[in-house]
This record gives C-alpha cells, sequence and structure tokens, in this order.
C-alpha cells in the first residue's frame, strides 16, 4: 500500500466517533515506535512533519523513514502531514516531495488573508491529490520559533467557519478550544477545561466536517515524574486530561495532535538510563528504553483514547 490521504481516514472517523492520531516525527526511533504500535493495534495513522523536524533530519531522511515504516506496516493506512506550514513554498515543498497532507497555518493573519493564503495552498495541492488542513483561532503555546501567550491565543468564532471552508475549500480544520502546544498547558491549581460549547456550535455549522485538535498531549506525569528523579526539571507540567481527549474523539473531531507526551516519554527513558547507568555509552541502551516508552505512549492513546484500534 502506498501512503495515503486523509480523506478516508476522516470518513470513517466521524462516522464511526473515533479520532486519528497524528503525532509528531523527527528521527528513526520516533517514526518506528509509532508505527509498530499502530501496526499491532490494526490502527489507521499520521505522522506528521514540522519545520523543525525537516531542519533537524532533512526531508528526504524523514519521507524515506516514512516509506520504510510503511513497508514495514503494509496493512495499515498511512498518511504523512506537514504539520504548521508557515507559508506557500514549504507547502508547495512537501506537495511535490511526496507528502499526501499538509497543513497552511494561517492562524496569524487576518481572516480574509487566512483564506486568500489557504485558498492558494488548497487549489495546489488538490491539483496534485494532495489534502489540506487549515487553522481559524490562535493557540497558546510554543511551535517553531513563535511563541503565542495566553493572552495573545483566541478561541475559534463558530460563526466564521462555515465561510471559511466554503472559501477555500480545504479538507479539514483546526480550531481553538482551550487546547495549547508544549507541556505547559495550564496554570497550576486551574482546572483544566476545553470549551466543548464552541467545539458542538462549530459541528452544528459544519456537519460532516473534520475538525482537527492540535495542542491535544496529556502530559503524562509518571514520564514527568521519572525525568524529574533523574535530574531533570519540569516544574508545572500539566497536559489536556484524558477523558475531554475521549469525548472530543466521539465528536466531529477526526485527527488528535500529539507531540509532547513523545518527548516526554523519550526523554524519561534516556535520563532513567543514563542515570542508572553512568557507565554506559552506547546509544542503543537508551534510545531501546526511550523507543519503547514512546511506542507505549502512542499504544495507549490508540486503544485507551482515540479509539482506533482494529479500524485500519
Ligand atoms: O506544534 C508543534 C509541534 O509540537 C512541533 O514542534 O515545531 O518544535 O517541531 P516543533
Ligand atoms: P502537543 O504539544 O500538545 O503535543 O501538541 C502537538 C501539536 O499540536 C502538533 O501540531
Ligand atoms: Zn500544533
Amino acid at each position: 500500500m502506498a501512503l495515503v490521504t486523509t480523506t478516508e481516514m476522516f470518513k470513517k472517523a466521524y462516522d464511526g466517533g473515533y479520532a486519528i492520531g497524528a503525532f509528531n516525527v523527527n528521527n528513526m526511533e520516533i517514526v518506528q515506535a509509532i508505527t509498530e504500535a499502530a501496526g499491532e493495534l490494526n490502527s489507521p495513522i499520521i505522522l506528521q512533519v514540522s519545520a523543525g523536524a525537516r531542519k533537524y533530519a532533512n526531508h528526504t531522511y524523514l519521507v524515506k523513514l516514512v516509506e520504510a515504516a510503511l513497508a514495514e506496516n503494509p496493512n495499515i493506512p498511512i498518511a504523512l502531514h506537514l504539520d504548521h506550514g508557515a507559508d506557500f513554498e514549504i507547502c508547495k515543498s512537501c506537495i511535490d516531495g511526496g507528502f499526501t497532507s499538509v497543513m497552511i497555518d494561517g492562524s496569524k493573519y487576518a481572516f480574509a488573508e487566512n483564506i486568500e493564503l489557504t485558498k492558494k495552498v488548497v487549489d495546489y495541492a488538490h491539483e496534485r491529490g494532495v489534502v489540506v488542513e487549515a487553522e481559524l483561532g490562535k493557540l497558546a503555546g510554543i511551535e517553531d520559533d513563535v511563541n503565542v501567550s495566553a493572552e495573545d491565543s483566541s478561541y475559534t468564532q463558530p460563526e466564521e467557519v462555515e465561510e471559511f471552508v466554503t472559501k477555500t475549500g480545504v479538507d479539514s480544520l483546526a480550531i481553538a478550544i482551550g487546547t495549547s502546544h508544549g507541556a505547559f498547558k495550564f496554570k497550576p491549581g486551574t482546572k483544566p477545561q476545553l470549551r466543548f460549547d464552541i467545539l458542538h456550535e462549530i459541528e452544528k455549522r459544519i456537519p460532516g466536517f473534520p475538525i482537527v485538535l492540535h495542542g491535544a498531549s496529556s502530559v503524562p506525569q509518571e514520564y514527568v515524574k521519572i525525568i524529574n528523579e533523574n535530574g531533570g526539571a519540569l516544574k508545572d507540567a500539566i497536559g489536556v486530561p484524558e477523558d475531554q481527549l475521549r469525548e472530543a474523539a466521539r465528536s466531529a473531531v477526526c485527527k488528535i495532535n500529539i507531540d509532547s507526551d513523545l518527548r516526554l516519554g523519550l526523554t524519561a527513558g534516556i535520563r532513567q538510563v543514563m542515570n542508572e547507568h553512568p557507565d554506559y555509552f552506547d546509544p542503543r541502551q537508551y534510545l531501546t528504553v526511550a523507543r519503547a516508552n514512546v511506542k507505549a505512549v502512542v499504544a495507549h492513546k490508540i486503544q485507551d483514547v482515540l479509539g482506533s484500534a482494529g479500524k485500519a
């Protein structure tokens, strides 16, 4: 099977009341961990690559790693997606370079400019059989070099979505309902609560249309603890409660983005092994444990949060 777009995945997820996990990949171990978990659980999966990942690992290496993962897991649908494309050029480069899906993130622009830029990417992508995700509303947090403070973030306005989707022809829409990027999503002492009222209002206005949640890591406290017990210093790391993600997955949300949880699992594994075995210097010794942690995170999400196990 070749890499697929997300069209079929999203239709089934929408109708079936579950969501597809979109996990960020930066190296071989992460690609292996995600696709091994998805393969064993017979789950469709989205592997996503940010501009930072392309800078770190190189576009061609990442595409070839994903192709290798596909060869090892021929029975599950795998989509390769550009995460947070900042401009037309990076989207074009990924469309021309083997991706099956791209995100154009025009959320930093005014409504009309966001529409114009998104439509330009949609026109180019659709002619080449690639699908496009866009964003309306602004999430707080850090992605690449952009740091949006909580004050500058803003929820998606439901009254804008219909016009946006119609005018751009986009295939899925990322919305801001209280999630944020990174491992420090909520102030300590506050109760994390996604705005399901906004989500439901959006669902009503664009029925059948796939919604995307970014910033959806739940920041597993067991990994934060391992990191901090082994020389780390992550203070007040708080994520989105998993019961809220489960609720989102049952709704029009068809794609749930997770990166920080993988980073935490990976870092916990490396720190623990390095701390317990100061004599180790073979990367395979600590990366084996780190990779197993990432696989465990992904398996847990697929089975216990997203509901995509057995849906390949
Ligand atoms: O949304 C951001 C993702 O976690 C990717 O992060 O831009 O540091 O690769 P990155
Ligand atoms: P997290 O930082 O919550 O993992 O979000 C990742 C993300 O939205 C990637 O686009
Ligand atoms: Zn994101």
